[in-house]
């Protein structure tokens, strides 16, 4: 009994103490990077309940952004847009006009839509431009320089968007205005982007040669005495964004801008042409659907894997038997007050009369049906386009995810290789999400990235775009992991024309044909994990957005062979890891989640991740 209370104590009080630690991060940087005076931004909340309309970006401004034009009688796709250009300018480590991303769509009466703004290979793009002298692979020419840049979409995504989805009653100009008032006031270095900053100081100080190689970013970031600026200057972006405002995307992709981008690809070695620019198309797809616990849940197909990853472990969990892994879910967060041993659980190897038996197991098992499905995107996928083929149909066959299923040790891990098709040989960075539903139930997920901090760290001159460093998203070979240490087939090798798969995981679950939550995260291959937990949170343990975003959590990506956990993870799970044969690594970041959840009375709660600093706006 005294077990059991300290237990329930344990539950209760770590998710507080979590939070009070990061916010106690959060106020350290901030009175780091920030000028004395500034109380008013250290103010911090993550999350707000709102009557009509919320959007939720890793960003308050960019927030704010959204929500006013929300409140000028836009709908979810004229928010999402207005928030996504003022992140290009508010979080130019993380997204931008320099990079690409993906956008779903849910209105009630339409199907889905999902939009593929994602980078493209330029035309002129060889897989022998990445090896070295001795023709072995060179992961730094594919990770930061020329050679590392795909071919731009966001503009592109955004403004099809618009055309195609927006209400119509709000202007390009006035969805592009907040964005060019941000850009024309100094950018106030945040905690996110102050440690974005110096990491690149450390990188360009150690190595003088990065210093002058990335010397537009330098000056941009770093004054003359070598400090990491407090304030950044936006102010070219805002003349970037107005040649948008103006002519759209020729505003972008035709002329000054167009000549000073691949100017600056191409002076640091890498092929991009106007052409390629030019040429740059927008792709509307099919969602991928499932459901799970009466949700349906909808996320992107290919080049993303997000969605068929998602989708192939709730399948997983979901021929694991339902009420186990409810049970298990109570105690693992709950506690086991409110589920009494559900009937099925007796069928498996715990023992319930050794409560302590139970823990970890709700872990154990989303890690050992994690691990098939990232085993499956390593091997399965690549660019849905007409010349590459992705087997999606495959992952998500519901007999292949109940044989795997029935393969699944309560007791024990299994190792990799059960995994491992043969087809491989052996062996946080700059991403944001943003979440809008508005007063007509409309969702809008979109995650939007140039890859690693301040992507390819190319700036291109009096443009204020950063272009992202995307074609690392594709394998060079099937032996050399990506800066996220993916391992990849021959289905994602770089060619010309392709666009590279995606961790980028937008999802909308619905309830009864009606939005439940709008969710969507950053970090890399954290992303899909860092989604898929959230969501589970609120459709296994019906919790609230803002308590399910701020759990610690876990992540497995097939190879490497190891399970990462935030430090607040609850010493009882980690133990019961470790003891199945789970080899934990602490990781302070697990992704960076923005969510949005209506509730039955169709109120919405909307909460930003406490860790990047966003805050929802809404009314
Ligand atoms: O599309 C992808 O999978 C990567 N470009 C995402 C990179 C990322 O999330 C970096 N971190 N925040």
């Amino acid at each position: 009994m005294a077990k059991q209370r300290q237990w329930r104590q344990n539950a209760r009080m770590a998710p507080a103490s979590t939070l009070r630690r990061r916010f106690h991060i959060l106020t350290l940087l901030l009175s780091l990077s920030l000028p004395l005076g500034c109380a008013a931004e250290r103010d911090h909340s993550w999350t707000i309940d709102a009557r009509r309309y919320a959007v939720a970006a890793d960003h308050p401004d960019a927030s704010a952004a959204g929500a006013e034009i929300l409140a000028m009688g836009g709908n979810a796709v004229d928010a999402a847009v207005a928030t996504s250009f003022a992140l290009a300018v508010v979080r130019p480590e993380s997204c931008g006009l320099g990079g690409g991303g993906f956008m779903l769509i849910h209105r009630k009466g339409m199907a889905p839509v999902g939009l593929d703004y994602r980078e493209q290979a330029p035309a002129g793009i060889r897989r022998d431009l990445y090896r070295d002298a001795n023709g072995n692979p060179d992961p730094m020419r594919i990770q930061r320089g020329g050679l590392s840049v795909g071919v731009p979409g966001t503009v592109r995504g955004l403004l099809h968007a618009l055309e195609a989805y927006g209400s119509g009653r709000v202007t390009r100009a006035q969805i592009i205005a907040p964005a060019i008032r941000l850009a024309n006031r100094a950018l106030v270095v945040d905690a996110h982007l102050a440690e974005s900053i110096e990491s690149f100081r450390e990188a360009a100080e150690k190595d003088p040669a990065i210093a002058r190689r990335f010397r537009e970013l330098r000056q941009a970031l770093i004054d003359s005495d070598g400090r990491a600026r407090t304030r950044v200057d936006r102010s070219s972006m805002a003349i970037t964004l107005e040649a948008i405002a103006d002519r759209g995307a020729d505003g972008f992709c035709d002329g000054e801008i167009a000549r000073n981008i691949v100017r600056a690809v191409r002076n640091d070695g890498g092929v991009m042409t106007r052409e390629d620019l030019a040429a740059y198309r927008v792709r509307e797809v099919t969602p991928l659907r499932g459901s799970y616990l009466g949700h349906d849940v909808i996320g992107m197909p290919p080049p993303s894997s997000g969605g068929a990853v998602i989708l192939e472990t709730l399948n997983i969990l979901h021929a694991l038997d339902d009420d186990r892994i409810r049970a298990a879910y109570d105690w693992d967060y709950i506690g086991n007050n409110r589920s009494s041993a559900p009937p099925g659980l007796s069928r498996y190897a715990v023992n319930l009369s050794d409560p302590e038996s139970m823990w970890g197991l709700y872990a154990h098992l989303l890690i050992e049906s994690m691990k098939p499905a990232f085993a499956d995107r390593a091997t399965l996928l690549g660019d849905a386009s007409p010349n590459v083929a992705a087997d999606v149909a495959g992952m998500l066959d519901p007999a292949r995810a109940k044989r795997i299923a029935e393969g699944i040790d309560e007791r024990h891990a299994a190792p990799w290789t059960r995994y491992d098709k043969g087809s491989l040989a052996a062996i946080d960075g700059g991403t944001s999400h943003l979440s809008v539903i508005d007063a007509d139930g409309m969702a809008v997920a979109c995650t939007e990235s140039v890859n690693l901090l301040f992507g390819s760290r190319i700036l291109a001159p009096d443009t204020g775009v950063i272009l992202n460093d995307t074609m690392d998203d594709f394998a060079l070979d099937t032996t050399t992991p990506n800066a996220f240490g993916l391992r990849q087939s021959e289905r994602n090798i770089v060619r010309a024309g392709a666009r590279p798969l995606s961790s980028m995981s937008p999802t909308i679950v619905l309830k009864d044909g009606d939005v439940r939550l709008v969710v969507g995260a950053s970090g890399g291959p954290r992303i899909i994990t860092s989604t898929l937990q959230t969501l589970l949170h609120v459709v296994v343990g019906d919790r609230r957005v803002n308590d399910a975003v701020a759990e610690p959590r876990l992540h497995q990506q097939w190879l490497p062979d190891i399970v990462y956990v935030q430090p607040t993870m609850r010493d009882g799970v980690r133990a019961k890891l470790t003891q199945r044969g789970h080899t934990l690594k602490e990781r302070k970041d697990i992704g960076h989640v923005q969510a949005i959840e209506r509730l039955a009375d169709g109120s919405l709660r909307a909460a930003c991740d406490p860790m990047k600093g966003g805050r929802p706006a809404g009314k």
